[in-house]
């Protein structure tokens, strides 16, 4: 394995690079990939494994309707970012080797000391649960149902300043 992380604010992304985005986002089956979501993103990380794409993070374009399902809307003002799109391909292959937590480390490090919100499944066998907690995301407010997947979601937050 040859691994490279290539971040970018997205008006730097080639077309090709949003192709390897949309396609991984397809796989990662949680959302409706398009290219404005992709585009939107103020930080894009792929990993590469010689030159193929495998895996994916991204500081998103803010939602926070997620407050309101979280019934935490009072803190809506003080998170402007909120990372996601997080996807490894290929379960044997290059999941469990860190590669995720060194996206969310890198992807941190683009937005230095500004508080950060995330949303993931609440439940004990999820990974990503487990890497934002490693990365002190406190789980706060209500779980809700999560519009597409109809599981559980717990809304995280880093609180950063
Ligand atoms: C979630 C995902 C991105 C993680 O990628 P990854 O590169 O394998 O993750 P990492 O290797 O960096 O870290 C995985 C961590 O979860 C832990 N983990 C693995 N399986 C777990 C499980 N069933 N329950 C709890 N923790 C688990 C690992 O032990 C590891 O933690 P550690 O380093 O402290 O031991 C990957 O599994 C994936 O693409 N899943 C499908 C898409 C998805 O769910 N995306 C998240 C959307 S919010």
């Amino acid at each position: 394995m040859n691994l490279e992380y290539i971040i970018k604010t997205s008006n730097e992304l080639s077309e090709q690079e949003i192709k390897y985005c949309l396609k991984l986002l397809l796989l990662q089956k949680q959302i409706t990939p398009t290219k404005e979501k992709i585009t939107s993103c103020p930080f894009v990380c792929l990993v590469y494994d010689e030159n193929i794409p495998i895996a994916l993070g991204a500081i998103k374009q803010v939602s926070k309707t997620y407050f309101d399902k979280a019934e935490i809307t009072t803190l809506k003002s003080k998170y402007d970012f909120e990372i996601g799109y997080f996807y490894v391909l290929e379960k044997t292959k290059y999941r469990g080797k860190k590669i995720a937590q060194n996206i969310c480390q890198k992807l941190l490090e683009c937005i230095k000391n500004k508080n950060v919100f995330a949303t993931t499944e609440e439940s004990k066998e999820n990974p990503m649960k487990h890497i934002l907690e490693k990365f002190d995301f406190k789980k706060t407010g209500k779980t809700y149902i999560g519009e597409k997947t109809k599981k559980n979601i717990g809304l995280y937050l880093l609180t950063r300043k």
